[in-house]
């Protein structure tokens, strides 16, 4: 498994120091597909680069670690983000946001493939072997093993997504962590790399960590879910739970945007925008958006509590003792 414990993570800039990602704790369980959510600019992003250990000026770790269990010649340890850089494929790889501008476009898909692994131990089995595997691994995908000898730009953005896929995955890491791995493909396209995912998750039994600011997305595939809001987790639960019987106020919002099959009737959709994080509000960061906040919250900022067995939530509100509002 992965634990997260109190990571702060900031950017240093001209203007001050952005807040990202501040005092995020939580587990990521082996087997299951974790989906984090929320609007654009929450510090989704910023959190898969930690969990990753790929962190690189102006951006730091301010706070906390991350622990990955893994097994080292058959002995189970515990590492940290410092050391995570060595177990990158093997244990845990990273398709990062817009990863398909990532291939280059003039160097054939193979190139770019044996790039990746030929310096690592795969580099035993020599370089036809691995072609030769990566060419039934992608049939396994059901992707053409031609698409190794295209350029990239040959390729379909769906296709050199599922490239990609199939290179995150190709070694069977335990840990995947794909940040929007769908966005900016049609819905059709989406579905499918979803399919892929999911039928990936079952055959490796692994750990998938999809980053989307889509609901839609992780309605469809994930197990459980992580909402983040302005830097900091404000829900996190099983999706089912979480599409049924949300707590948070900004979780409910991001649910109401959602379009609905064959209801006609206008979404209320999102207003306002989550703060900046160069200088984030006091007390709870959602109480400006947030139908149900009085002046307490501008003030004591809510703890992540943990409601029910694996329902947490960071809200006044929703505290034990205090009165519902009469909108529910
Ligand atoms: N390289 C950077 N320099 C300064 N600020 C950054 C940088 N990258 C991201 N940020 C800021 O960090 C915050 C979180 O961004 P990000 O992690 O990308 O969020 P998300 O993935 O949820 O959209 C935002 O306020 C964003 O502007
Ligand atoms: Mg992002």
């Amino acid at each position: 498994m992965i634990r997260i414990k109190h990571i702060s993570t900031f950017y240093r800039t001209v203007q001050g120091t952005v807040k990202a990602v501040e005092d995020v704790s939580f587990d990521i369980y082996d087997n299951e597909i974790v989906g984090i959510a929320g609007e654009s600019g929450c510090g989704k992003t910023s959190l898969m680069k930690t969990i990753y250990g790929n962190v690189e000026s102006p951006m730091y770790i301010a706070d906390g670690s991350v622990e990955l269990e893994v097994e080292d010649m058959g002995a189970k340890k515990v590492i940290t983000n410092e050391e995570i850089h060595r177990y990158w494929w093997e244990y845990i790889s990273y398709i990062p946001q817009a990863s398909m501008s990532v291939l280059n476009p003039v160097v054939r898909v193979k190139d770019q493939f044996l790039d990746s692994f030929l310096q690592r131990d795969v580099r035993a089995i020599g370089k036809q072997a691995l072609l030769n595997r990566m060419a039934a691994y992608l049939q396994e995908l059901e992707l053409p093993p031609e698409v190794l000898n295209s350029y990239p730009h040959q390729l379909s953005g769906g296709m050199r997504q599922r490239v990609i896929v199939a290179m995150a995955t190709f070694v069977h890491p335990k840990f995947v962590l794909a940040d929007e791995p769908t966005t900016a493909l049609d819905v059709v396209i989406q579905r499918g790399i979803l399919t892929m995912l999911m039928k990936l998750q079952k055959q490796l039994q692994n750990t998938f960590i999809i980053v989307s600011h889509d609901m839609g997305v992780h309605y469809q595939i994930t197990d459980r879910m992580v909402i983040m809001y302005a830097g900091k987790v404000v829900e996190i639960a099983p999706t089912a739970v979480i599409f049924e019987r949300s707590l948070h106020p900004y979780t409910e919002m991001l649910i109401n945007a959602l379009p609905r099959l064959g209801d006609d009737t206008e979404r209320t959709g999102i207003s306002g925008r989550p703060p900046s994080l160069l200088n984030p509000p006091s007390g709870c960061r959602f109480a400006d958006r947030c139908y149900l906040a009085d002046e307490r919250c501008r003030q004591v900022e809510p703890a992540l509590i943990e409601l029910e067995p694996g329902h947490f939530v960071a809200c006044l509100k929703r505290e034990p003792g205090e009165e519902r509002s009469a909108h529910e």
